[in-house]
């Protein structure tokens, strides 16, 4: 299949592409590089052996969109495009909704009028909100609590109506839990602007001698150890998990939800163990109150996924934490 990867040179639509490229599949990226860097498609020739066809611009520009769809004959898109920091989606909700939900419609015009109806739109585990229970399955109510979840919940109800609109669409919301982790070349990564909003990658900068210390968001939780439970997913499951889901599509129309996780939570305190076992460094924390927002334990049911695209997660936590640090310890000077 020829497949347009909106936001394809980021961090999880990186490690898509090489999958999506291993399995044969052709893939176009589209970035306009606000979040990411070019020196990601020198890394992806490292790996795949070969250039990848990168068009830099922005999903916001139908247009343009509508060009590539026709011209690489695209037969499905991946959306990874967006914004994702959820306290910054607080400080300014406006750019958010402006990029995200804008972006969403931009490629759907573009998509009807290419007629390309077939996407898989990366959607988030924080679409749920505060968990009601655990663990979580496709059918626990939605709820999200800041801006940023509240788009990706616009965007998946947009979905459902173009799918009741028409039934010739194929569209699946892949709700992530927490993806962490790297390729196992260490070429590709996360690579955070600025300070780390989430946990692995700031471990991983303490880990290097980045940052001085890690400071845990609470230890007074009703969890096994007080800290926060969250199903970390290797972002290579994740990848597989997309090729997985444009399989599932192939035979199925109309609107889809799935989770993408582990099944299985890890306290914070779990994941520091982990990352020290990983990298034979100290991870120096200490302990501050909780996090505004945060909840207690948040981890998914992937059953869904197992039972109707035979996907599941594989990877431990330590092959995540082992990579996260392999990419921290190759790319921590050239880091921006
Ligand atoms: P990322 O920031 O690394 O990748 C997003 C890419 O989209 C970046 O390369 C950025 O430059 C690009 N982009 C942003 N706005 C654009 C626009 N208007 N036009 C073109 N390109 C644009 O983020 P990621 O972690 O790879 O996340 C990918 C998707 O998955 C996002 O939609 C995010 O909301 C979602 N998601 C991520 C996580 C996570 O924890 N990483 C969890 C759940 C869902
Ligand atoms: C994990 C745990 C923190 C940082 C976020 C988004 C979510 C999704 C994934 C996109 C929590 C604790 C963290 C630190 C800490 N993204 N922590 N010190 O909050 O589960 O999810 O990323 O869709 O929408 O909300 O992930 O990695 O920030 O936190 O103690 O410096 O680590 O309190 O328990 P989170 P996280």
């Amino acid at each position: 299949m020829n497949i347009l990867l909106t936001g394809g040179a980021g961090y999880i639509g990186s490690h898509t592409a090489v999958v999506l490229t291993q399995a044969n599949h052709e893939v176009v990226l589209l970035d306009n590089f606000y979040n990411s860097h070019k020196r990601v498609l020198g890394q992806l020739q490292k790996i795949l052996g070969k250039n990848l066809h990168c068009v830099d611009g922005d999903v916001r520009n139908t247009t343009l969109i509508t060009k590539i769809l026709q011209d690489c004959k695209i037969d499905a898109v991946i959306h990874f495009a967006g914004l994702k920091a959820v306290g910054e989606s607080v400080q300014n909700p406006i750019e958010y909704y402006a990029n995200n939900v804008q972006g969403a419609i931009s490629l759907l015009e573009a998509m009807k009028f290419a007629n390309v109806k077939t996407l898989l739109f990366s959607s988030s585990a924080t679409v749920y909100g505060d968990p009601q229970y655990l663990p979580i399955d496709e059918n626990h109510p939605t709820g999200p609590t800041n801006p940023y979840g509240k788009s990706k919940l616009h965007i998946e109800e947009m979905l459902k109506d173009l799918t009741n609109s028409d039934n010739e669409w194929k569209i699946a919301c892949l709700r992530y839990f927490n993806p962490v982790g790297a390729h196992e070349s260490g070429l590709i990564g996360e690579n955070p602007a600025g300070i780390p909003n989430n946990l692995l990658p700031y471990i991983a900068q303490v880990a290097g001698g980045m940052r001085s210390d890690l400071a845990v968001f609470g230890d007074d939780y009703p969890t096994i150890d007080g800290t926060g439970i969250r199903d970390y997913i290797h972002v290579m499951d994740l990848a597989e998990g997309h090729v997985k889901a444009l399989e599932f599509l192939e035979v199925n129309n109309g609107w889809h939800a799935l989770n993408l996780g582990t099944g299985r939570g890890y306290s914070v305190f779990e994941v520091i163990e982990a990352f020290e076992k990983a990298s034979a460094r100290k991870v120096p924390y200490h302990v501050v109150s909780r996090r505004l927002g945060d909840v207690s334990e948040c981890y998914a049911t992937p059953q869904k996924a197992k039972v109707v695209m035979s996907w599941s997660a594989t990877r431990s936590l330590h092959e995540m934490c082992l990579s996260a640090w392999d990419f921290q310890r190759l790319n921590s000077v050239a880091a921006p």
